[in-house]
């Protein structure tokens, strides 16, 4: 959730935290704060409350200097938001500044074991916490060598705290050391010839080394002037693996687009030619998933499907279990991956789990996926950050490449997430009683899928914004769905509220009768979707009975399936698509209704009140 960056090097640490913390900024956006210092230069620290652009102005002001520093963009866990909270924290002594992505569980004891010892927090962190635990000890070791000390003090204060973190410390007695540390909150150790970067995201250090080394679990690694060395908490040093990642130095340009969610909305055409390149079998039957690292007869062996997600990619996951159970046969369970983790649900032996996560860094999901695999079941992963946790910690998967996703309120992730279900679908139905033809119609169909995207957003995003600016004052909304399209009704809903913060509810369209109706009046709005020709009159009939309530109704329909006009106020009618791309094409006009209604209700579209791009704290 929060962010970190920092740097020790031969350059001015003060350009790269600066331009990594705007980076960052989609991870938390409540406050930020910056360290720096070295040799000759005493540590200074600068806090601001709100975005990354107000920390900008104070620094300009304070013009601090030095070759060490550390950032971070906060959002709040424990206490409020304020400029005494925000990171970087530092010890009661002076001597360490630390930033944190995580909670600290047992802070509370920690506290209270230093006051006993007289040493009192300023704030009303967890962080804080830390960092005098850390000075405590750095105070209590002074027999020990000056080159160990730091790391030695880091290291036994990390064995007393329970809980999460990233973290990158620094101790103003040792200007040229840099510590950093994780636990269920990515870290990642940038490498350039002179100098070397700590972040959350390798996106805080784009442009600067594409050599990266993915800490693990309990891992910290000790840099010093021009030497790193990893190790883990029992001192047991490790060889690290350096990767070399690709990565566009561009994505984060907004070219001719007002917001990063715009921008994604639209690019989703590219998007998913990405994710479908090279994935289709020669004979243009079937997909081709080799990260599966299951074969053949692996999967024939398969007898239920588990997907695990949260928000939108267990949205995302639904769609899946309607595409799998339809083509492949195969019994399909969803849940929650928050839920999941805790309640130790019995599951058949031959289950195959699947958790969906587009950053890979969700801390619910990582929980599930360790529950999975802690009980011995196959645990794949569809993600769409390669060398995040989840890629790394699971037995194998598909990368959905669907590019950076930086607006808050995911998009091109949720369709690059169904648009890679529907390959497995397709895949583990070839296996089993789809045919030739069928699975040619199907691979048709997802090749076909960039184009039709790019013409449904083409068509749809001028009416859309005139529906959007004529329901963008109701401060209640319904969206409707039956089947494949229930789930794509949820992340409509999911999105307006998100954005737009106009409270949005999804139910089956059949469920209305059996409850909600009661709250249809004329002031509230119910989008129904009924792009599902084989479901029209059924959707007319709930058309009526909302407007015979005096509700608006805004279809979404599909071409050659006529709506009687009395059926509905507002109206998009899609183009008949296969049924296996019909949840993504349903989604875009939804996508482009939250985003047009939050900008009329002059909403922060790219960062949300009380949201974080990646959830890594429970
Ligand atoms: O990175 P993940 O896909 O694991 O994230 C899961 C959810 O936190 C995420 O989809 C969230 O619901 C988004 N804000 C939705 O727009």
């Amino acid at each position: 959730m929060c962010g970190i960056i920092s740097y020790i090097g031969n350059s001015d640490a003060l350009q790269v935290l600066l331009k990594g913390l705007k980076c960052l900024e989609y991870r938390g956006y409540d406050s930020a704060g910056i360290a720096i210092g070295d040799k000759t230069h005493p540590f200074q620290v600068i806090k601001a409350v709100g975005r990354v652009e107000n920390l900008s102005q104070k620094v300009a002001q304070i013009k601090p200097a030095g070759n060490l520093g550390l950032g971070h963009t906060r959002w709040a866990t424990h206490g409020g938001v304020t400029e005494v909270n925000a990171h970087p924290q530092v010890s009661y002594n002076g001597k360490i500044i630390l930033v944190h992505n995580g909670v600290i569980e047992n802070s509370a004891t920690l506290k209270s074991l230093l006051e006993g010892k007289g040493i009192t927090s300023k704030s009303d962190t967890d962080t804080e916490v830390l960092a005098n635990l850390i000075a405590f000890h750095y105070e209590s070791l002074s027999a020990l060598p000056q080159e160990q000390r730091f790391s030695e003090s880091v290291r036994v204060s990390l064995l007393e705290i329970q809980g999460t973190y990233g973290l990158a410390i620094i101790c103003t007695d040792c200007p040229e050391e840099l510590i950093g540390a994780r636990k269920s909150s990515p870290l990642i150790l940038g490498v350039q010839k002179d100098g070397f970067f700590l972040a959350s995201d390798v996106s805080a250090f784009a442009g600067h080394t594409k050599e990266v080394v993915f800490l693990s679990d309990n891992e910290m690694v000790h840099i010093h002037g021009n030497h790193y060395q990893v190790q883990d908490l029992n001192n047991g040093v490790l060889t690290p693996v350096v990767q070399t990642i690709d990565w566009d130095v561009n994505f984060a340009d907004l070219g001719s687009y007002k917001h990063y969610m715009q921008k994604e909305i639209f690019e989703q055409d590219i998007a998913l030619k990405n994710t479908l390149l090279g994935r289709f079998s020669k004979d243009g039957s079937s997909a081709h998933l080799g990260g599966l690292q299951m074969s053949p007869h692996e999967l024939r062996q398969v007898d239920r499907i588990l997907l695990l997600g949260c928000g939108t990619a267990s949205y995302a996951c639904r769609v899946g279990e309607y595409l799998i159970e339809r083509y492949a046969r195969i019994p399909v369970e969803v849940e929650c991956a928050s839920e999941f983790r805790y309640r130790n649900a019995p599951l058949d032996k031959n289950t195959l789990v699947f958790v969906v996560s587009q950053s890979g860094e969700t801390l619910d999901t990582l929980g599930a996926l360790h529950e999975a695999r802690r009980k011995g079941f196959r645990s794949l992963a569809i993600t769409n950050v390669v060398g995040s946790t989840v890629a790394r910690e699971s037995d194998g998967g598909v990368y959905q490449r669907s590019g950076p996703e930086i607006g808050v309120a995911s998009t091109k992730a949720f369709t690059g997430q169904i648009c890679t279900l529907a390959m497995l679908a397709l895949y583990l139905g070839r296996m089993r009683d789809m045919s030739f033809s069928e699975g040619c119609d199907f691979v048709q169909a997802l090749q076909a899928l960039p184009e039709l995207v790019h013409e449904v957003l083409e068509k749809c995003d001028e009416p859309m914004r005139q529906i959007a600016h004529k329901y963008a004052n109701y401060q209640h909304c319904f969206f409707l769905g039956r089947q494949i399209l229930y789930p794509i009704a949820q992340e409509g809903a999911l999105k307006l509220k998100e954005i737009s913060y106009v409270h949005a509810e999804a139910y089956p369209t059949g469920e209305l009768k059996h409850g909600p109706i009661a709250l249809i009046d004329e002031t509230m709005p119910t989008v129904i979707l009924a792009s599902d020709p084989s479901m029209l009159q059924k959707n007319i009939s709930s058309m009526m009975e909302v407007k015979a309530r005096k509700g608006k109704v805004i279809a979404i329909g599909v071409e050659g399936a006529e709506i009687p006009k009395k059926a509905y106020d507002d109206a998009i009618f899609l183009p008949k698509v296969h049924d296996a791309i019909l949840p993504i094409i349903t989604a875009l006009p939804l996508q482009l209704f939250a985003y047009y209604v939050a900008l009329e209700r002059k909403c922060d579209v790219d960062k949300p009140r009380n949201l974080a791009k990646s959830v890594t704290v429970e």
